[in-house]
Order: C-alpha cells, then sequence, then structure tokens
C-alpha cells in the first residue's frame, strides 16, 4: 500500500509565497518528502508531462503559465499516497474545490486566455492522478539518485 506520487506547486503557488504553506498541509498528515527540487520547466517538458492534454483547447494556455515561471517539484510517499495527496488538494476547478482543501483555500480563476470557457485556472498543485501516472510522472521529474530513504518521527513511533 506505500505509494509515491509527485507534486508539483505551480508557478502561482510558488509566486504567492505559498510554498511552506502548502508543504506544511502534507508533512502535518504524516506524508514523506522524499524527494524535492525547483526547476523552471521549457515547453518541451510541458509537452512530456502534460502528454494527454496537449490536444485539449486549454492546452496552450496551460502551457504558457507552467513555463512562465519556476515550479517545486516533489515526491511524497505513505500510505495509498495517490489518493490522500488528491482529496488534501481539492478538485481542479476554484468553484468546486471543497473549503479545508489546499485549492479550496487557495486557488482563484478568472477570464483569461483561452480554453472553450475562457477561463484561466490558477489552482497552485499538481498532483498525480493515479498510481500508473504517479511511476510515470515520478521517473519522468526524478532520477533514482535524487529520491532519498529515511525514517520518519510517525515511522518511529508506530514501530
Ligand atoms: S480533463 O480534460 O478533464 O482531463 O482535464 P483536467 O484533468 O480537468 O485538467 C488537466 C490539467 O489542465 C489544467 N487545466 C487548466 N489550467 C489552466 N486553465 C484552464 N482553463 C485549465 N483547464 C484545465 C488542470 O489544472 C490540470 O492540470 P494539473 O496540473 O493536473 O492541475
Amino acid at each position: 500500500m506505500m505509494e509515491r506520487t509527485l507534486i508539483l506547486i505551480k508557478p502561482d503557488g510558488v509566486e504567492r509565497g505559498l510554498i511552506g504553506e502548502i508543504l506544511s498541509r502534507f508533512e502535518r498528515v504524516g506524508l514523506k518528502i522524499i524527494g524535492m527540487k525547483m526547476v523552471w520547466i521549457d515547453k518541451e517538458f510541458s509537452k512530456k508531462h502534460y502528454a494527454a492534454h496537449v490536444e485539449k483547447q486549454f492546452y496552450k494556455g496551460l502551457e504558457a503559465f507552467i513555463v512562465s515561471g519556476p515550479v517545486v517539484a516533489m515526491v511524497l510517499e505513505g500510505i495509498e499516497a495517490v489518493d490522500l495527496v488528491r482529496k488534501l488538494v481539492g478538485a481542479t476547478e476554484p468553484k468546486s474545490s471543497a473549503p479545508g482543501t489546499i485549492r479550496g483555500d487557495y486557488a482563484h480563476h478568472s477570464y483569461g486566455y483561452a480554453d472553450k470557457k475562457g477561463i484561466a485556472i490558477r489552482n497552485l498543485i499538481h498532483a498525480s492522478g493515479s498510481k500508473e501516472d504517479a511511476k510515470a510522472e515520478v521517473a519522468l521529474w526524478f532520477t533514482a539518485k535524487e529520491l532519498h530513504s529515511y525514517t520518519t518521527v510517525h515511522e518511529k513511533h508506530t514501530l
């Protein structure tokens, strides 16, 4: 049941000074950060990361946004981490993300460049959507050497 999942704090989260707040949401439920770095990706890398979405109407705007500044990439490890993280992060669209989730508490949207509704979503975080996606995304963003094995206090106290 131990899983790894990829999280990105997108340029809006970095530029709004929310890195610490977002990290603390994961740390306080005992998820283990096993890899973390700040990266400024280019369009080519964006197309690899968002491969499933490149043909969609919103992709052009999403790409322009994700390459507009650095992101903080991290790998979290924990029991059923993929689902747990998605719950903590909340729904994609700000109007649907529940208060108490990271997006529900901080995400914005406005009329901007175009998906079909002309809405630019600024939802702070990417989190892998499934175990399969997580495996592929962790391998895309991190080398084996960048991932670390250590014991957290939570683990020490539940041995
Ligand atoms: S879909 O079509 O339902 O599979 O797409 P979805 O999972 O909702 O979204 C895929 C990613 O695209 C981002 N997205 C947007 N970003 C900015 N503006 C607009 N309008 C927009 N529409 C979709 C969405 O946040 C997903 O990215 P991540 O990084 O996974 O959150």
